[in-house]
């Protein structure tokens, strides 16, 4: 394989990468010793293997940010743990600055910040500063240095007041930040960060998105951010990947990619109530529109639910829906025709829901 042609326009680039896991049925405690003999000899049998990175083949330009979008198990993860060497692939590899993931790890891990499982990494026993400090020290810096970015990166994150509290009576985001300065104390040109505002609430999300979007404009970071958001891949990615079932499906900007869903291919009703057969009711009344899909939101809260009619001759079922939906006692609380989200482009090219109503903050 020739790799020369990174000449520094791309951070990152993908070559074939491929990544295989072979998982082994679980039957539970009681199924496990029941069947104990019978399923040792059947191990290899009921062994299967799930492709969670299949010939992945993307290019990371220096200084973009760069989302990649995808449902649960899509393989988000998969990719970040092999582009930090976390994960050796099956097949292919990647560079990374300009280092070969599987030959140069160490250059490869200098060249990167990491958030993955966000907080999770942190000790939460350990002070804000202190575990900041500890992490310092791992790269060897300078006490002096350490203690001069540790407070810089605590102002940065807006922490420096709650610094000398243990991370055990953080919230969530606030762990989640200083996850996030953790990953940039060594001033990584290169940052991979895998769902940042995953369960975080408004106000957190939007400050760490901030944060995102201040890294790659003033500093000029590369920035590879995965997501199931889909609003967060469109307000913060320059480009972004769809990738489902370990394949990315496509690789452009949001404004590109929802200029694919055309005008008359999209209509999306909000509602409360939704009968569980609507999606196969109303295509036997509508024919002609490839997709109809219900995003259930949690209507307990107050956030309808959406069902989302897409491709072909969608705008001519609107009536049919409707009146279809109203004999169904659903309540219709609004109708948008023509205005895809990168959720709908999505959706589009691979029949997949990204998330059932969850918050996008
Ligand atoms: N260590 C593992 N052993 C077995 N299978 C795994 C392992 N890690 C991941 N997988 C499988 O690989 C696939 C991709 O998983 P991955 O965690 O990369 O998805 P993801 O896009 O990050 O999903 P999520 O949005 O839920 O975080 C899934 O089918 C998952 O079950
Ligand atoms: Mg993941």
């Amino acid at each position: 394989m020739d790799y020369t042609e990174d000449d520094g326009t791309y951070s990152i680039q993908t070559f074939d990468l491929t990544k295989r896991f072979t998982k082994k049925k679980h039957r539970g405690i009681f199924g496990f010793l029941r069947k104990e003999r019978k399923q040792r000899k059947q191990q290899s049998e009921s062994s299967r293997v799930t492709v969670a990175l299949d010939h992945i083949n993307i290019k990371i330009r220096s200084g973009e940010l760069f989302g990649l979008l995808g449902p649960n198990g899509a393989g988000k993860t998969t990719l970040v743990k092999c582009l930090s060497t976390i994960l050796i692939p099956d097949k292919g590899t990647a560079v990374v600055n300009g280092f070969d993931i599987r030959k140069q790890t160490s250059m490869v891990r200098a060249s990167l910040g990491l958030v993955i499982g966000g907080e999770r990494t942190l000790y939460w026993k350990l002070t804000a500063r202190d575990n900041l400090m500890y992490f310092a020290s791992l790269y060897k810096m300078p006490r002096n240095q350490a203690k001069e970015r540790v407070e810089e990166l605590l102002e940065k994150m807006q922490l420096s007041d709650r610094a000398d509290e243990r991370l055990e009576d953080y919230s969530t985001g606030m762990r989640q930040k200083i996850a996030i300065a953790r990953s940039l104390l060594h001033d990584p040109s290169i940052l991979l960060l895998d769902e940042p505002t995953l369960g975080l609430d408004p106000t957190f999300s939007k400050q760490i998105r901030g944060q995102i979007r201040e890294l790659s404009d003033k500093h000029g970071k590369t920035i590879l951010l995965t997501t199931h958001y889909m609003d967060e891949a469109d307000q913060l990615c320059d480009r972004v990947a769809f990738i489902n079932d370990g394949k990315v499906v496509a690789v452009d900007d949001p404004d590109s990619l929802k200029a694919t869903v055309k005008e008359t291919e999209l209509v999306e009703i909000t509602c409360f109530n939704p009968p569980l057969d609507v999606e196969r009711h109303l295509k036997s009344l509508c024919p002609g529109v490839d997709i109809i899909t219900l995003v259930h939101g949690d209507e307990t809260k107050g956030n309808p639910s959406k069902i989302k009619i897409i491709g072909g001759n969608a705008e001519e079922h609107i009536s049919t829906a409707i009146d279809a939906l109203r004999k169904k006692n659903v309540r219709i609380s609004s109708l948008n025709v023509g205005v895809p989200t990168l959720e709908d482009v999505f959706i589009k090219l691979t029949g997949a829901k990204l998330a059932e109503g969850e918050g996008r903050g």
